[in-house]
């Protein structure tokens, strides 16, 4: 049998009132990636044939995410948010090209699983028309109603439209919807806007399939799956929902996590083995810790690769490029963007090291700084393998300093340094024996009193 089509259109063209917030809510985040990221990485997993984001006028920054997640998908722009399935027409020339299934995803509901959406799917293979994903929230107020007759659907009810008994059932529109291909058109042109908000509501699909004599079914999910966001006090309880199952999967896989309440990962964070993190350390998009690394408390990382057995922290603050090699130590108060620190090197103490590479086994002092930013431009600094840099050295890029070179204390270094060489840039020390005390006199100088006028 030919494998069925199936067209995902996500929706996120609402305004997102509810979270009084100048930011469209679709790129509002949760375990460090945006809703919609969540969103289109799920319908891109359930292998979809084509993808459609339906996005609301100068949205441009949801369609550049889409462009950035999702790049063959396309963007239809709906022009007021009349409702859910005026939205879903704005996709019209998408669903116009004709598949088997579509499926319906809104982009302010982003834990769904895959395989929920393959379950959708299949109740259509089945023969229903319409395949809807129901769920029992603890507290179902603002959810549409599924009102069903044993195993069928009659229709779903918004909140603000259903009777006290309707408004009594447990059962809730998860906000996800499967609709026949041969089907969808016909039935979303019939859906009017008769309702308390006088918007086109794509729940009403479920009755006015029912009304052509097709079938409609729901599917039901745990809660944690169909979380819509709406509000911020929403956004903070499934970020609350994501990292729990984020720290689970990590400490399943192995990674001994100390506190793990205390960690907080992002949907794309990788582990190898044998890697430890100790408490409150944050870890934010594209980080990878390779086997036996720790990362101790207090630490920051985003777009870092940790290599194996490398040490990182306490306070450590690691920014997007930052490469740790295989034993590569980066301590205290030490903060890295765009950073190779080869196998082995240190950076143990009150460090900037940016656009930078410390090659192999190098030691980079206390208070080292690459001095990167001349104000107009960023320039690089290359450390050479085994090369020693004093405590609070100020290496102003571009600079190289040769594989074994030693830069003394305090030096500002502005020229290349030769492999091998010694390197000295700072005022020379003079001492005056017996000065001290002659300019002391021969009593020490107190403190005069002085009399505050407060
Ligand atoms: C919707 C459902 C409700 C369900 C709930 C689940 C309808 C009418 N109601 O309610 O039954 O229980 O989701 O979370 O479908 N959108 C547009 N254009 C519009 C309106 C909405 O693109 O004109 C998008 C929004 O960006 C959002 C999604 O559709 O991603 C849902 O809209 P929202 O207003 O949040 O619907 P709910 O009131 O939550
Ligand atoms: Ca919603």
């Amino acid at each position: 049998m030919k494998a069925r089509t199936c067209l995902a259109i996500v929706l996120a063209a609402g305004e997102g009132t509810r979270m009084h917030s100048a930011r469209p809510k679709v790129l509002h985040a949760v375990a460090g990636r945006s809703l919609l990221a969540h969103v289109l990485a799920a319908v891109a997993e359930t292998g979809v044939t084509a993808a459609a984001v339906v996005i609301g006028v100068g949205q441009d920054a949801v369609a550049a995410e889409v462009e950035r997640l999702l790049p063959g998908a396309d963007c239809y722009v709906q022009r007021e948010p009349q409702g859910t399935a005026h939205a879903v027409l704005a996709a019209r020339r998408a669903i116009e090209r004709g598949a088997d299934d579509i499926l319906i995803a809104y982009g302010d509901t982003p834990f769904v699983r895959p395989a929920t959406l393959r379950r959708l799917r299949a109740a259509l293979a089945a023969g229903a028309a319409v395949a809807v994903l129901g769920f029992r929230p603890s507290d179902p107020t603002g959810y549409g109603r599924l009102i069903v007759a044993g195993d069928r659907l009659i229709a779903i009810r918004e909140d603000t439209d259903a009777s006290p008994s309707e408004r009594a059932i447990g059962l809730c529109n998860g906000g996800i919807m499967a609709l026949a291909g041969a089907h969808a058109l016909a039935i979303l042109e019939r859906i009017g806007e008769r309702n308390r908000k006088g918007e086109f509501y794509l729940t009403d699909a479920v009755e006015i399939a029912r009304g052509m004599k097709l079938d409609a079914v729901a599917v039901e999910v745990e809660e944690d799956e169909v979380r819509g966001i709406n509000t911020k006090a929403q956004l903070a309880e499934a970020e609350a929902v994501a990292q729990q199952r984020l720290r689970e999967a990590a400490l399943e896989a192995g990674v001994t996590l100390v506190a793990p309440e205390t960690v907080f990962l992002s949907a794309d964070t990788k582990f190898g083995k044998d890697v430890v993190v100790e408490p409150y350390v944050v870890f934010g998009e594209k980080v990878r810790v390779e086997d036996g690394a720790v990362i101790h408390s207090f630490s920051h990382l985003v777009g870092a690769h940790i290599g194996k057995r490398a040490q990182v922290g306490p306070f450590a603050r690691l920014r997007r490029g930052t490469r740790l090699g295989e034993g590569a130590r980066v301590g205290n108060f030490v903060e890295a963007k765009e950073a190779t620190i080869e196998a082995g090197a240190q950076a143990k103490h009150l460090s900037y090291v940016g656009d930078a590479v410390v090659g192999a086994g190098a030691n980079i002092g206390a208070g080292t700084i690459t001095c990167n930013y001349d104000g107009g431009q960023k320039h690089r600094t290359i450390i050479g393998k085994d090369a020693f840099i004093g405590s609070n050295s100020a290496l102003v890029a571009p600079v190289e300093i040769g594989a074994g070179a030693y830069i003394g204390s305090g030096s500002v270094i502005t020229e290349d340094v030769p492999a091998g060489a010694l390197a000295l840039g700072r005022g020379r020390q003079v001492v005056k024996e017996g000065r001290a005390t002659r300019l002391r006199g021969p009593k020490a100088p107190g403190k005069k009193k002085v009399h505050a006028h407060d």
